[in-house]
């Protein structure tokens, strides 16, 4: 299937202030010129913010990572989990159309989203609450046909059960996912045939389904709101979040937690500190305390020679080169040569701030206008990531 950007797009994106404290508590997770390693789940918060993968939310994305935009559209556009085009407020519903659910009966299935949705995928329903699309096999094949909907599977599906379960999420309930022909898992239909023991001692639901039930809703999109997946040598991860919900290095994150009967479910090894601190900004008078904005010395245009490849700096893409340059800025040493004042100038007229002593700006430019190479220059060359 053809997956490109939809054709109306937002003006612009930004990450909420708690997404954006988690999105760069993310991006530490990762060593230094590794960020990009963060793509995934970066996109993905983005899209539980908007509901859909907009270009202004791929392109701030790789911007955050210092990835050019295009690397970040592959991405995006690769994997079914991001949507392209607007969904249903509710939910957008993908179909299984791999060999082993259609040989049991996803064609029903997607008949009923045609009925009960939209006569297309990725068209909305006429009230806007629901969407659909067929997608590859999700790896539940065992339990075929099925559709992934929110956050979880409902399986071994009928065409009536299926319309039931749009129904209850129209009406506002969240009805149960897991196997829909009283199963508990993907044994047998007919019953276990071996580990017979295993039938009366366990759970009403299996482990997924009862995740599924405690946690409430799952097509709710997570909002930022919700205890983060802790970062816990980022200290402000979650701004917001109870103290007691932040993990510190030592926390045994199972403390508390039932355990079963053989009482091994508790973690034993606490967590580990991180081997390496995370990256912090240039350490210079630049980082202390609030400082008031001076213009820097900006120039009309290049000087004689052309102007210097503003990329080569890490953190900078084509758009951000395109805005200094608007800026005024052309050269490795007008860069270089920023003081915490003109770096808050700088800062101050840029889409996403603070970058400049994240990603170490002026230090780099300062070895780039000496005639050095950076790590990151070397490998932007070598990579022809900009040609
Ligand atoms: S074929 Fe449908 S989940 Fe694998």
């Amino acid at each position: 299937m053809l997956r490109r950007l939809y054709h109306e797009q937002p003006d612009s994106f930004d990450f909420t202030p708690a997404n954006r404290a988690w999105a760069e508590a993310q991006i530490t997770k990762y060593p230094e010129g590794r960020q990009a390693s963060a793509i995934i789940p970066l996109l993905w918060r983005a899209q539980e913010q908007e509901g859909w993968l907009t270009r202004p939310a791929i392109e701030h994305v790789a911007d955050m990572l210092g990835m050019a935009h295009i690397r970040a559209l592959e991405v995006a556009s690769f994997y079914f989990m991001f949507q392209l085009q607007p969904v249903g407020s509710v939910a957008n519903i993908q179909i299984c159309g791999t060999t082993t659910c259609m040989i049991c009966g996803a064609g029903e299935l997607i008949a009923v989203c045609r009925d009960k949705i939209a006569p297309k995928p990725h068209m909305l329903s006429a009230d806007g609450k629901f969407s659909w699309e067929e997608v590859e096999c999700l790896g539940a094949c065992a339990n075929a046909p099925m559709a992934q909907i929110g956050k979880d599977y409902y399986e071994d599906l009928t065409a009536e059960r299926f319309a039931g379960i749009l129904d209850d999420l129209a009406a506002g309930k969240v009805p149960v996912p897991g196997p829909q022909n009283g199963r508990y898992a993907s044994e047998p239909a007919a019953g276990l045939t071996t580990l017979k023991d295993f039938e009366s001692g366990r759970t009403q639901y299996n482990a997924s389904v009862a995740r599924a039930v405690e946690l409430g809703d799952t097509v709710k999109r997570i909002d930022g709101t919700e205890v983060p997946i802790l970062t816990p040598w980022v200290r402000d991860a979650a701004p917001g979040a109870p103290a007691d919900e932040m993990a510190t290095d030592t926390d045994d994150r199972s403390e508390g937690r039932p355990v079963d009967a053989t009482g091994v479910s508790k973690q034993a090894a606490p967590v580990k500190p991180v081997a390496e601190p995370a990256p912090v900004p240039e350490k210079s008078a630049e980082t202390e305390g609030e400082v008031t904005e001076a213009a820097p010395e900006t120039l009309t245009g290049p000087r004689e020679g052309g102007a210097d490849d503003l990329k080569m700096l890490k953190g900078v893409g084509p758009k951000l080169e395109k805005t200094l340059n608007e800026l005024g800025f052309f050269h490795f040493d007008q860069i270089a040569a920023w003081g915490p004042a003109e770096v808050a100038w700088v800062d101050n007229r840029l889409t996403f701030k603070g970058r400049i002593l994240r990603d170490g700006w002026i230090a780099q430019a300062r070895q780039l206008a000496a005639g050095e190479e950076t790590e990151f220059a070397k490998r932007a060359k070598k990579d022809k990531l900009y040609d």
